[in-house]
């Protein structure tokens, strides 16, 4: 029997971004307003340690008339949108297999429930797929990364109303057939889970008004899985070359103790979790979801067919977000830990960013493992990296060995993991380019190889700088990650 050495030989390293943290140009080019067009940066003075990324329908309008004087980051992002070629230039210099990026759904569909669409958002991403394929990058496209044209929200309240699916079905239609000898991976939403713990930010959902606000974002969220899979049937009719995937924050949760109560608890949590990719992946809605969904009072308003349609066209293969775990325990206790949209308890054994994030690497090996036993189905880390503070020396030089530490020791696991049996595609690692934080708005929290010169109130000279990071993931790539 041969051991398996490492990364198979065409693994997808790259780097992820989305559109509405990137590419700024919130109104050129025809482009409508989209959710995050309204969240605007609220200093850490202000904000104390946490965040909130819901916006009611009163602040809306408040906004809409011009009657707030505040930062909104992700209108301009670090305006990927007239630095493209340089931006794609850089990521071919590091030898970028894959670049992932989303549409800006606004973009194409101004209103998100319009006739046509945009012609000139069309083009954008066309010479943005262009300049990618020029170098041999692939793109991995997300149809939908927070970024909900604001239309739908104000006039349906979002994915909460069913009409939403057909909307969308236009877009991915359109899309997919403008760019199907172009793109062959996509994703359909990101991060579906967010739909229950920030409506809003997930799927354009306010939830102000509605008597269960939780059984609202998972009716929400039934009919993004609906979406989705109504998506992943089309791509596959107009180009049976398309690779569709799911996508998932996911959180893997420890017992705090091996106390049973505690095990129980995790399993619990990891669960609800996993119950997404587990209706994307299987096909249907798992059993230990009848319980919960009794406790919290909710009903899902189901069409006949959709659980034929779930059942029929699951994806294929699973995508997910990785930065951190937590513990759960059976008592209450105010040892929390929060992530962006996920919080749990705090662990002894691990290390925290800037941020607060716990730092998990052998966590990540356990995550695919248990992904893979789980589904066997190919998998994608689509999202994984550090938020930090970076400093740039008078000669311009960045010296970010905390990041190079971080990535290094992840991808060490990931091998691992490879080499335990798990069928791994690619690696794309968050905020290749620094971008804004989709938690704080803040430009400040850098994740990034390259560096942008923006400071968390848009100032400063959009210049690109590389970081020791950059040489580093070179590296990494170009002997297929052996040399860490
Ligand atoms: C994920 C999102 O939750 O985490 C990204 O898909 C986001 O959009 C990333 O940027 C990192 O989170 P943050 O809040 O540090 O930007």
């Amino acid at each position: 029997m041969k051991k398996i050495e490492g990364f198979p030989e065409g693994f997808l390293w790259g780097g992820a971004t989305a559109a509405n943290q990137f590419e700024g140009a919130y109104n050129l080019g025809g482009k409508g307003l989209s959710t995050a067009d309204m969240v605007k940066f609220v200093p850490k003075k202000e904000r104390g340690e946490g965040f909130s990324l819901d916006v009611s329908r009163t602040e809306i309008e408040v906004i809409l008339n011009g009657k707030v004087e505040a930062v909104f980051p992700k209108r301009f992002g670090v305006d990927f949108y007239h630095h493209y070629k340089e931006d794609i230039a850089l990521l071919a210099e590091m030898g970028f297999k894959i670049f992932r990026l989303s549409i800006n759904w606004a973009r194409i569909f101004p209103n998100g429930d319009d006739a046509k669409p945009n012609e000139e958002g069309l083009v954008f991403y066309d010479k943005v797929f262009d300049e990618c394929l020029k170098y041999d990058m692939e793109p991995l496209v997300t149809l939908s990364h927070y970024e909900t044209p604001l239309n739908l929200t104000m006039k349906y309240n979002g994915w909460a109303d069913r009409r939403v699916i057909d909307f969308f079905i236009n877009y991915a239609d359109t899309v997919f057939r403008r760019y199907k000898n172009k793109v062959k991976y996509w994703l359909t939403f990101n991060e579906i889970n967010i739909i229950t713990l920030s409506p809003y930010t997930g799927g354009g959902v306010l939830v102000e008004d509605a008597e269960n606000p939780l059984e609202l974002s998972y009716q929400a969220g039934h009919h993004q899985f609906v979406a989705s899979s109504l998506v992943t049937k089309l791509g596959h009719e107009i180009n049976p070359e398309f690779k569709i995937g799911c996508m998932l924050a996911r959180m893997t949760t420890y017992p705090e103790t091996n106390n049973p109560e505690d095990v129980l608890k995790a399993q619990k949590e990891n669960q609800i979790n996993l119950f997404f990719t587990d209706v994307q992946a299987r096909g249907e809605y798992p059993s230990y979801m009848n319980r919960y969904f009794y406790e919290n009072n909710i009903t899902i308003q189901k069409e006949r067919g959709d659980e034929e349609i779930l059942k029929t066209y699951p994806v294929d293969f699973i995508s997910f977000s990785y930065y951190m775990t937590a513990t759960a325990s059976s008592k209450s206790s105010d040892n929390q830990v929060n992530g962006n949209f996920i919080s749990g308890m705090k662990n002894t054994y691990l290390e925290t960013s800037d941020w607060g994030w716990q730092i998990d690497p052998i966590g990540l090996r356990w995550t695919l493992k248990d992904f893979y036993d789980r589904y066997q189905l190919p998998l994608f880390i689509v999202e994984n990296g550090l938020g930090a503070y970076d400093k740039v020396e008078e000669d311009g030089s960045i010296h970010d060995a905390y990041r190079i530490d971080y990535l290094q020791k992840h991808i060490e696991q990931m091998k691992e993991a490879v080499i335990d049996g798990v069928d791994l595609m690619g690696y794309t690692s968050w905020g290749c380019i620094d971008l804004v934080s989709a938690s704080t708005s803040e430009m400040s929290k850098r994740y990034g190889y390259i560096y942008v010169d923006q400071d968390d109130e848009g100032n400063g000279t959009l210049k690109r700088l590389k970081k020791d990071s950059f040489y580093w993931y070179k590296k990494v790539i170009s002997t297929n990650g052996n040399e860490l």
